[in-house]
């Protein structure tokens, strides 16, 4: 087999094998076929795309690039939950203990946040001394006991789809469905769970700005993990404006211990009740999407799931106290109230200008080793729909630094779009897809 024929027969419009994918992947992998034909190729599909058939094969493919765990050792369904990304996403801190508190084993494996966009791993180290840099038997152990570990993403999971990233994203060819949907879910298959919840964002501050393109998405995810033999299931959800009112990551966790105590903002309670149904169901704690609902109410409401993630954080060395006394968390040496320039409904909150905000105060990461401030970034007092009044808070920044708050601020008023109209409300969860 040659590299050449199957670029070849990709430009041409042709379909690849199963061996002939695998062939590529492998090749690559072992850095045997150099960057400049798979970037030939990547062009190729870009242009002619691939069939359900061929995004399958090139998913499992990548995903067996290296090691597959085997979680087959911990009892029960083991679940998984994926967000593709967004402002303000602190779901998965407080889903994973709600969920675990029901009693669906959580076996996760995150990353860290890259650009406006944060990862859980980040605004997990806002409790002091917490490592997600555990080793495999302690990760197996602790989900096995306590029925909850979230582990960093190790080098050696789909090796093959971190090359191929990288060179996707400095020869235009990330956004081609099939190689989105192939890349997050080789990750996901090779990290094991049986079950996997996706949570795929829509809007402005999403990878996907239309509904279209994200339900296109989460279809194809959901046919992937559902051919690969795991349940997937797919919830569509709204990223048009940040996601309850914390965008930062101690100020994120801080919302998340709201969420645990019942206090959280309506939003973000609505999503994690939405997914968190959907993983009880999934995990066969629930036989239906109402008795997951009652489950994880009453595991708010009898303190269960604030207690199981002290127990995470405890378990992987951190200080649990932060859970009970929030202020105990990284904080700001500034707090500032940003005023509303003119009067009128919050017609529209652009997410990306947000998330530029809250990396221009230093929450956020330029390069993959920058340092990050953990206390700083943003409050949200108003949102979509909500009327202000010309100096009443819009929002409330939190810094360190002010040159840095300077420029933030600046970026600030760019997100806020006020007008004369009250804008429909916009809806939080467009559709949930699952394997029929
Ligand atoms: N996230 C991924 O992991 N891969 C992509 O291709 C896009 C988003």
């Amino acid at each position: 087999m040659r590299m050449y024929d199957i670029i070849m027969k990709k430009r041409n419009g042709g379909k690849l094998s199963s061996e002939e994918i695998q062939f590529f992947i492998q090749g690559y992998t072992r850095g045997e076929i150099p960057d400049y034909q798979v970037s030939a190729l990547m062009m190729a599909v870009y242009f002619q795309g691939m069939d359900q058939e061929e995004t399958l094969a090139l998913t499992l493919a990548m995903a067996q690039s290296g090691d597959m765990l085997d979680l087959s050792g911990i009892r029960g369904v083991k679940v998984d939950k994926h967000s593709t990304g967004g402002v303000g996403d602190k779901t998965s801190l407080a889903l994973a203990p709600m969920v675990a508190a029901c009693g669906v084993k959580i076996a996760k494996m995150s990353g860290r946040g890259l650009g406006h966009t944060g990862g859980t791993i980040d605004k997990l180290e806002s409790f002091a001394g917490f490592s997600t840099g555990i080793s495999r038997t302690q990760f197996m152990t602790q989900v096995e006991e306590i029925g909850i570990s979230i582990m960093g993403q190790t080098a050696d999971l789909a090796p093959a789809d971190k090359k191929l990233y990288a060179l996707r994203d400095v020869t235009a060819t990330v956004d081609n469905m099939s190689l989105i949907a192939s890349s997050i879910m080789s990750k996901k298959l090779a990290a094991g769970a049986d079950a996997i919840v996706l949570d795929v964002k829509t809007g402005s501050g999403a990878f996907m700005k239309t509904l279209e393109d994200a339900l296109a998405l989460a279809r194809e995810m959901v046919r992937i993990g559902n051919g690969a033999g795991r349940h997937t299931v797919a919830v569509v959800s709204d990223m048009d404006q940040p996601l309850g009112r914390a965008v930062g990551n101690a100020l994120e966790v801080k919302e998340a211990i709201a969420a645990l105590r019942g206090e959280g903002p309506k939003d973000f309670m609505e999503l994690c009740m939405t997914l968190g149904s959907q993983m009880l169901v999934a995990g066969g704690r629930a036989r239906d999407g109402q008795q997951a609902r009652d489950m994880l109410e009453e595991a708010v409401r009898s303190g269960a799931a604030l207690e199981k993630l002290a127990e995470f954080i405890r378990a992987q060395g951190g200080d649990p106290g932060a859970v009970y006394d929030p202020s105990l968390l990284p904080r700001a040496s500034h707090v500032e109230p940003l005023l509303a320039r003119g009067e009128g409904y919050v017609r529209e909150i652009r997410c990306d200008e947000i998330g530029v905000c809250s990396l221009l105060l230093g929450g956020g990461r330029e390069t993959k080793d920058s340092e990050i401030d953990l206390a700083v970034g943003l409050v949200l007092e108003a949102k979509v729909g909500d009327y202000v009044k010309e100096g009443q808070p819009l929002a409330y920044l939190h810094y360190n630094d002010p040159a840095k708050a300077a420029a933030a601020r600046e970026r600030f008023y760019r997100a806020y779009t006020l007008g004369g109209e009250k804008p429909q409300s916009p809806a939080l969860i467009h559709r949930i897809l699952d394997r029929e």
